[in-house]
């Protein structure tokens, strides 16, 4: 696998950064993941977007312009040849004498990788818990600080479970590491856009694709008893795409199966998909 640090293109295996990075050890930076099919990256201006966004946000300046970071992207895809690839972008504050306050002259460390993505079938469904939402009041950055996700995902592998539903003050705000939305009544519904939940580009893609083929969906709060007995839970995220939950906290979602929502909104992401592949 070919890398991309701080300038250089490199194998992985000669990728190197100081012990004293930022990142390492404040986990002081912001990441994306964006996935990329047959060579044409998905969304690319939102998760550009999202990245400004994150790095305004813990006041570090974008080290790149959005036409550097394209160019970025596109060399290190055509280096690693592969058709569905999910990239990795992370940036940290860089090295420096460890200290809270931000050192005077910031150098960050620009980090890209690239994973294969497996052609997803049409899921079987998956496990999932709840739990309470430990994490910051800031989840709407994407932070590389992910302990608590690490934690509350780990509970979920812990008990043959996909993912852990996150609940704050009695409402659902996301998962571990993805977005949520529940049907009722045949209405999609997901949380609306918060400091608590991180703005999947995923999601919000689902919502323009639903809108588009006027199926009902909805931006609302969802309480907790919502959720227990809804028709359907999905996840939403840029490497699992749309998953439909089948049992939560061990007991059944629905009739215990994907449901007809999932299924047509699957189909129509799936489409959106073999159309970006097909402009390449
Ligand atoms: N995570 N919420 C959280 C907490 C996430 O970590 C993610 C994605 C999402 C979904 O966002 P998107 O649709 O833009 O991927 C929501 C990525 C995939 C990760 O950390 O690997």
């Amino acid at each position: 696998m070919i890398v991309y640090l701080n300038g250089e293109f490199l194998p992985l295996e000669e990728a190197r950064v100081p012990v004293l990075d930022r990142g390492f050890i404040f986990g002081d930076g912001v990441y994306e993941v964006i996935p990329v099919y047959a060579g044409q990256p998905f969304r690319l201006q939102e998760h550009l977007q999202r990245l400004e966004n994150s790095l305004k946000n813990i006041k570090l300046q974008n080290p790149k312009t959005r036409q550097q970071w394209t160019e970025i992207l596109e060399m290190l895809v055509a280096k690693n040849k592969g058709n569905d690839q999910a990239i990795y972008l992370q940036i940290t504050r860089g090295p420096a004498k460890r200290d809270h306050n931000f050192p005077t002259e910031v150098v960050p460390t620009v980090f890209l990788m690239s994973d294969p993505i497996k052609a997803p079938l049409p899921s079987p469904g998956v496990k999932a818990i709840t739990c309470a939402d430990i994490r910051w009041q800031h989840c709407d950055i994407k932070s590389i600080a992910l302990l608590a996700n690490v934690l509350l995902r780990q509970q979920a592998v812990e008990v043959g479970a996909a993912e852990t539903i996150l609940i704050r003050d009695g409402y659902v705000m996301e998962g571990a590491a993805s977005n949520v939305f529940v049907v009722v009544n045949g209405v999609a519904i997901t949380p609306p856009k918060s400091q608590f939940i991180l703005p999947g580009i995923t999601r919000d893609l689902i919502l323009e694709a639903m809108q588009a083929a006027q199926l009902p969906c909805q931006e609302a709060d969802i309480p907790e008893t919502q959720l227990r007995c809804a028709e359907e839970i999905w996840i939403t995220s840029s490497t699992r795409e749309i998953i439909p939950i089948i049992r939560l906290d061990d007991k059944p979602v629905g009739t215990g199966q994907p449901g007809a929502v999932w299924s047509q909104v699957w189909k129509i992401y799936q489409d959106y998909k073999q159309k970006l592949r097909s402009n390449g």
